[in-house]
């Protein structure tokens, strides 16, 4: 008896281990390797029922019309701004994310990204790489304990910078779209107004549609020529081109940026700026966090090709 494998499009290069996963159990079509996308599209599209596709790349409008027999999205990661929810809804395809194993290291990045900035850990390290030390004296870096720390989304991530923020002494507060009574943390009604009483801001909310660009040139400016930003959501959230010019004139202090608008691509006005630390979206990136995430996908499509209740779904 010939039993076949559902179809699975993949978007993207994932982890090796979630590759092997996905072969073993799926005819895996990766369509970043195809010579032509169309054609690859042309071939497969009637018979593919999954997609499998990171959170920031998402599925392309193009691409979910183009696959009639698709029933699942699979995640590999918590954003889900990339993909349209009420079209998956309405046609049926279940989406599916992968939720809390990644809110420690994307918490972790965070505060990884605040101490570089404020410490200027990565211009002391060019500084000795480039033999200056004997030679010179850095300036002088800013402290972090003690500081007052503004968190934008207190969401299971925005909690966990919190809760790391609350080992350095930080005085913290949040804005969200409503207050938490279960946190200690103090509640700012606007985004504005955090920026005003915050020496730090962590941008911890969900990109989308409704979050565009809410990080703007007022925001910046309550933020001021001292303060930081500090951004591992979605590049999105930030009116970049108004993020720049802040950091350029001098008008904000500093920035620790893991995600950017249009990745991979980076505005060349902050290659060099020594107040600014840059990473290429690595917050989630660690080999422990890939693999809970990969073993989660893979979990995520096995239960629904058996029928069952998909382990985190979103739709
Ligand atoms: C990943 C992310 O970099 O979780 C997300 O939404 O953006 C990141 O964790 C991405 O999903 C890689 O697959």
């Amino acid at each position: 008896m010939t039993t076949t494998r559902p179809a699975i499009l993949l978007l993207q290069p994932m982890m090796q281990q979630l590759e092997t996963g996905l072969d073993e159990a799926y005819e895996v079509h990766r369509l970043y390797r195809a010579e032509s996308r169309d054609a690859l599209l042309g071939e497969v599209a009637s018979q593919v029922r999954g997609i499998v596709t990171g959170g920031s790349l998402g599925v392309p409008h193009a691409i979910m019309e183009a696959l009639p027999a698709l029933e699942i999205i699979a995640i590999n990661g918590i954003g889900t701004d990339a993909v349209d929810l009420d079209r998956a809804r309405q046609r049926g395809i279940r989406v599916t994310s992968t939720p809390n194993v990644l809110t420690d290291d994307v918490a972790d990045m965070a505060m990884g990204l605040l101490l570089a900035t404020l410490r200027q850990l990565c211009t002391g390290d060019r500084f000795v790489r480039a033999g200056q030390w004997p030679t010179g004296k850095m300036a002088l870096a800013r402290k972090v304990t003690g500081k007052r720390l503004g968190i934008l989304g207190l969401g299971r991530i925005g909690r966990a910078i919190a809760r790391r923020a609350q080992a350095f002494d930080m005085l913290i507060a949040y804005t969200d779209v409503c207050s938490f009574e279960d946190v200690p943390y103090r509640f700012m009604p606007t985004l504005q107004s955090l920026a005003e009483v915050s020496d730090v801001l962590v941008v911890a909310a969900s990109g989308g549609s409704g979050s565009q660009g809410i990080i703007n040139e007022r925001v910046l400016n309550a933020l001021g020529p001292e303060g930081i930003l500090i951004n591992v959501a979605r590049g999105s959230v930030v009116d970049e081109p108004a993020l720049v010019a802040a950091l350029v004139d001098g008008r904000l202090g500093g920035a620790g940026l893991d995600v950017f608008a249009d990745e991979p691509s980076v505005p060349e006005a902050l290659w060099g700026l020594n107040n600014v630390v840059l990473q290429p979206h690595q917050a989630s990136a660690t080999v422990e966090t890939r693999l809970a995430m990969g073993e989660l996908v893979l979990a995520n499509l096995a239960a629904h090709f058996a029928g069952q209740p998909v382990p985190t779904a979103v739709v």
